[in-house]
């Protein structure tokens, strides 16, 4: 198994990055709806269009890329010579990917709220934590590819 693994490293890497590319697009841009759901009057066109947009978004997009990141990222870690649990980045990297997987499970939470026309949050509060799956990503990205510690 580790062979192998360690043959088709760059494929499961790049698929690994391609999936994180995806994940990331969808996290991003699922609280940018809910910052423009927020003021739609409840019933009206646009409020409904918004809906059919975050479910497919969600369901279609953001939920199957987080599968294939953990996939490819748990092959990366069974990968030998790639990981070395006495180095703390990749410790640091993961309890990062935990929180940006946490925002997900939040964001799901606010999309069936909305789908009930249970949302009471304002535009504001949907701004400002769109900021933060981009400070995660940064701490990431910066931890799995300098390996700083
Ligand atoms: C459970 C989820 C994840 C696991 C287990 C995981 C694990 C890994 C491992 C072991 C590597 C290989 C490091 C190396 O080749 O030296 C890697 C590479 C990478 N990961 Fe993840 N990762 C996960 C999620 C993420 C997320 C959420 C992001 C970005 C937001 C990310 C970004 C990257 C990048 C950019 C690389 C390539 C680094 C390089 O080429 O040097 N990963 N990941």
């Amino acid at each position: 198994m580790g062979d192998i693994l360690a043959e088709i490293y760059p494929w499961v890497k790049s698929l690994h990055i391609i999936s994180v590319i995806a994940w990331m697009a969808g996290m991003f841009y699922l609280p940018r709806l809910y910052v423009y759901h927020a003021d739609a009057e409840i019933g009206s066109d646009k409020s409904e269009t918004f809906k059919i947009m975050e479910r497919r978004l969600l369901r279609g997009i953001i939920n199957p890329a987080m599968i294939m990141t953990f996939l490819f990222g748990g092959l990366l870690l069974l990968t030998p010579g790639i990981v070395h649990w006495a180095d703390l980045w990749i410790w640091l990297k993961l309890a990062l990917v935990f929180l940006m997987a946490g925002f997900h499970g939040y964001l799901s939470k606010w999309r069936k709220e909305f789908a009930a026309d249970e949302n009471t949050r304002p535009a504001k509060f949907y701004r400002m934590v769109n900021e933060i799956p981009t400070v995660l990503v940064i701490g990431i990205v910066i931890l799995v590819v300098v390996k700083p510690f």
